[in-house]
């Protein structure tokens, strides 16, 4: 059975594409499972950049412009997932019709476990496309209220959609005594949530390596905390990293950056 899964958020600029990549990774590495990834954010397409790929013979912006078949579309990173992006250039936004997503992303049903959309943020036109096309959804936030308060209204409108919420990704957290603590924030948003991802540079430097944190640094905090979400997504336990890895990782740094 494959699970379409709508990675969203009310305001831009919080993780959602790191979200989506390292969710992933994490789901395609430590649980084995195949995953497809589709940047539903047409607009502002960062898929693509936080993988190091960046041009592509066809995009999804083909497909909704009724140029090419979706199964076109699809590459491979080294991550293990596959990908369908969508343009980076202006010019291929002509023509393409986001209503579209919903029928496309169909076509996809029995190719994958997991088909992973990153979605536009807020409630426009392209983020309510993905909205339709996803049957679970996974709500990216920031720890502050504002961030929190727009989700409550994307939960709304998830539900009235008959949208399953798996829960919240808190992205960002520093920890300091500003943030609202774990019971204030579900006492806003009334949802579960899955994982505490931490301000962290390894983050920015992975996105610089063009590789998602869950390999550039498997033994760091955000990384065991992407494999929280994908384990509770999946209900599987992926297998512990041992202490020789940890302590090779520590002394010697990443085995993906060198
Ligand atoms: N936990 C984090 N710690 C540090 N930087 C982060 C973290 N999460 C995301 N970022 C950085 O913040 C920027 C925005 O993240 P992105 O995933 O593109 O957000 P969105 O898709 O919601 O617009 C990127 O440069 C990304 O590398
Ligand atoms: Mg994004």
């Amino acid at each position: 059975m494959t699970r379409i899964i709508g990675i969203a958020s009310g305001k831009g600029g919080v993780g959602k594409t790191t979200v989506t990549v390292n969710l992933g990774a994490a789901l395609a590495r430590e649980l084995k499972k195949d995953v497809i990834i589709v940047d539903c954010n047409i607009t502002t397409s960062h898929l693509g950049l936080h993988l190091g790929m960046y041009t592509f013979p066809t995009t999804l912006n083909d497909v909704l412009r009724g140029k090419a078949r979706i199964e076109s579309a699809i590459y491979e990173h080294f991550s293990g997932v596959r990908i369908i992006p969508a343009s980076l250039f202006l010019e291929d936004l002509k023509g393409v019709d986001v209503v579209k997503i919903k029928s496309t992303i169909k076509k996809l049903e029995g190719m994958a476990d997991y088909i992973l959309l990153d979605s536009a943020p807020g409630l426009g036109r392209e983020a309510m496309a993905a909205l339709d096309a996803c049957d679970e959804i996974i709500f990216v936030t920031t720890p502050y209220v504002p961030s929190l308060t727009d989700i409550a209204k994307s939960q709304t409108v998830a539900e009235d959609k008959g949208i399953k919420i798996i829960g919240v990704v808190l992205n960002m957290v520093t920890g300091e005594k500003h943030e609202p603590t774990h019971n204030e924030v579900e006492a806003i948003i009334k949802l579960p949530v899955l994982a505490r991802i931490p301000f962290d540079k390894k983050i920015l430097r992975s996105l610089s390596a063009k590789s998602p944190v869950v390999m550039a640094y498997p033994s760091s905090e955000a990384t065991q905390e992407f494999i929280k979400v994908a384990e509770f997504v999946t209900g599987e336990r992926a297998p512990r990293r041992g202490i020789f890895d940890r302590l090779r990782d520590l002394i010697f740094g990443s085995p993906e950056l060198g």
